[in-house]
């Protein structure tokens, strides 16, 4: 186009994306794929506002790729053990992402630490569902920590994948209660449906618009959320997946 053609409104419609063009997300996994799997649900639903165009494992014949065929969703898989650092498997992984064209990249037990550069290029459109009431227990075995504390609420969050290991901006809370009976492998069940109710939520926000990362602050519809997102109590979830 000449810098002299002036711009007509067949011109802007061009430049206009389709209302229909279905938003994109690629999902990375290194395991079971219980999340990966929710948000299947939803779509099969018509629920989730875009579609999975691929599933990304770093580690060879996990069940979350088995998830992914079964949902006709192209099934990559990258092992990390293939490359010499970390620099150089995260700058294979980006190539295979930016391939499928996401509109959102969302980790689902990607069980991966990511290069400064890897978290840039995907900066604002990256998230991350953590198995605690963030900042509360960032990194592994949170719910043993959490028993160990004794605490009397533990959770999970979605945020935004910033530089600093489970530190984003939160979106979303889903708080449990620990009962005074609880084991790990029970807490871990019911901060697992939590993590299966609230992602979905978080993703559907983002692609539909009304979930953004402006600098350091999440909003939702264009409102600033609050340092812990937003909170969904243990009586309410509990309602939702109609625990006892
Ligand atoms: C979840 O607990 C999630 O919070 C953590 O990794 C686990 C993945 O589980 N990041 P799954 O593979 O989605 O079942």
């Amino acid at each position: 186009m000449s810098t002299d053609t002036p711009y007509t409104s067949d011109t802007l419609k061009e430049l206009t994306p389709e209302a229909t063009e279905s938003r994109r997300v690629v999902v990375l996994i290194s395991g079971h794929g219980g999340n990966l799997q929710a948000l299947i649900d939803e779509q099969t639903h018509e629920r989730l506002g875009g579609e999975i165009v691929a599933v990304i494992s770093n580690v060879p014949d996990v069940y979350g790729l088995q998830r992914a065929r079964d949902a006709g969703i192209d099934a990559v898989v990258l092992p990390h053990t293939e490359y010499e650092s970390r620099e150089a498997y995260d700058g294979a992984l980006i190539k295979v992402i930016e391939r499928h064209e996401p509109d959102l990249v969302v980790l689902a037990g990607f069980m991966r630490v990511l290069t400064a550069r890897f978290v840039h290029r995907f900066a604002g459109r990256m998230l991350n569902i953590h198995p605690s009431l963030l900042p509360a227990y960032r990194g592994l075995n949170t719910h043993a920590k959490a028993l160990a504390d004794g605490v009397s609420e533990h959770g999970c969050s979605v945020h935004f994948v910033t530089e600093e290991l489970d530190g984003g901006p939160v979106v979303i809370q889903a708080v449990v209660q620990v009962s005074a009976d609880e084991t790990e492998a029970t807490l871990k069940e019911k901060v697992h449906a939590r993590e299966h109710l609230i992602y979905p939520i978080a993703v559907k926000w983002f692609l539909e618009g009304r979930l953004q990362l402006e600098g350091d602050t999440a909003t939702l519809d264009s409102t600033p959320l609050p340092p812990q997102g937003l909170r969904l109590s243990h009586a309410d979830a509990a309602e939702e997946l109609d625990e006892e």
